[in-house]
């Protein structure tokens, strides 16, 4: 496996990829790698003759400074993780490398989808992963850019900023790999304790109930279920549980308003947002 820290490197390695027709596969990480990250790579080497992978803690998609401190840092591993499943390209740039004018946040219009669920309660959020992947875009230049349907909001986000750019690039949603508990992986659940890691695999069970309530009772009988039983746990803080359009991450209130929806939620564990989502 290839490793760059250099804009320019990469660039001219892509350069050369390009003149020989091979297409790019692009999977952006912020690190701790995990097999969720993994089936990421693994579809992008299925898809594309050369598989990129980028591992960059994006300074300016933390609304939290906490959150980015405690940001879990495995360097030696992920590069370990990628080398034995093949990844051809790591990029690893430093801040300076990726805002070397400093990490002032750029403006973005997604209208009304950086503003709810995620975009409500993390505000700027977006604009920063919007700012840090259009950056990653431009360099990488990728066919296809691979993301996972845990950041359900993220990956339409992606989509609009693609548009917005007018790039030539494939976004591809990917599946959520789970643990055989049903949490959904992510490098922040190696910073649950032992207690909350127990707690956490709740989640995903009450969204499979709170699914079959919806479609027996209603969204509203969902929703109170799952603030009934969050506020039962100590540990556990609701942010939302919302349902929406799937196609537009619009909120209902009422089933027969989408045939495509999608119920997503937010919740602390302790002092770790987990997020997770379900189709309806
Ligand atoms: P990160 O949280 O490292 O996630 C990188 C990619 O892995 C994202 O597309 C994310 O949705 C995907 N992913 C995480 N957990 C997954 C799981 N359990 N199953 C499948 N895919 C999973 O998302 C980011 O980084 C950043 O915001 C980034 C896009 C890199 C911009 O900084």
């Amino acid at each position: 496996m290839l490793i760059f820290t250099q804009i320019a490197d990469i660039r001219r390695f892509i350069a050369q990829q390009k003149d020989q027709n091979k297409s790019i596969g692009f999977v952006p990480t912020m690190g701790a790698l995990h097999k969720g990250h993994i089936s990421l790579t693994e579809t992008s080497k299925k898809n594309c003759n050369i598989t990129v992978c980028s591992i960059f803690v994006n300074p300016t998609q933390f609304n939290d400074k906490k959150d980015l401190e405690r940001y879990p840092r495995t360097p030696e591993k992920d590069t370990e993780l990628l080398e034995k499943n093949g990844c051809d390209v790591l990029f690893l740039p430093s801040v300076h490398e990726m805002y070397p004018n400093g990490t002032e946040k750029e403006l973005f219009d997604f209208g009304n989808l950086d503003k709810i669920l995620e975009g409500h309660f993390r505000a700027g959020h977006f604009s920063g992963v919007a700012q840090v992947v259009k950056r990653l875009f431009e360099i990488v230049t990728p066919d296809k850019a691979f993301f996972g349907s845990k950041d359900y909001q993220q990956v339409m986000i992606v989509k609009a900023l693609v548009k917005q750019m007018h790039a030539p690039i494939e976004i591809v949603a990917c599946p959520i790999l789970r643990e055989t508990d049903g949490l959904a992986m992510s490098s922040r659940n190696v910073l649950l304790s032992e207690e909350e890691r127990k707690i956490s695999s709740v989640i995903p069970k009450l969204m499979q109930e709170a699914k079959t309530i919806i479609l027996q009772k209603g969204i509203e009988a969902g929703k109170t279920f799952i603030e009934n039983e969050t506020s039962k746990q100590p540990l556990m803080k609701l942010d939302y549980f919302e349902v929406c359009h799937a196609d537009t991450l619009q909120i209902i209130s009422n089933l027969n308003e989408s045939k495509n929806r999608i119920a997503l939620i937010a919740c602390f564990v302790g002092r770790i947002r987990l997020i997770d989502n379900l189709s309806l």
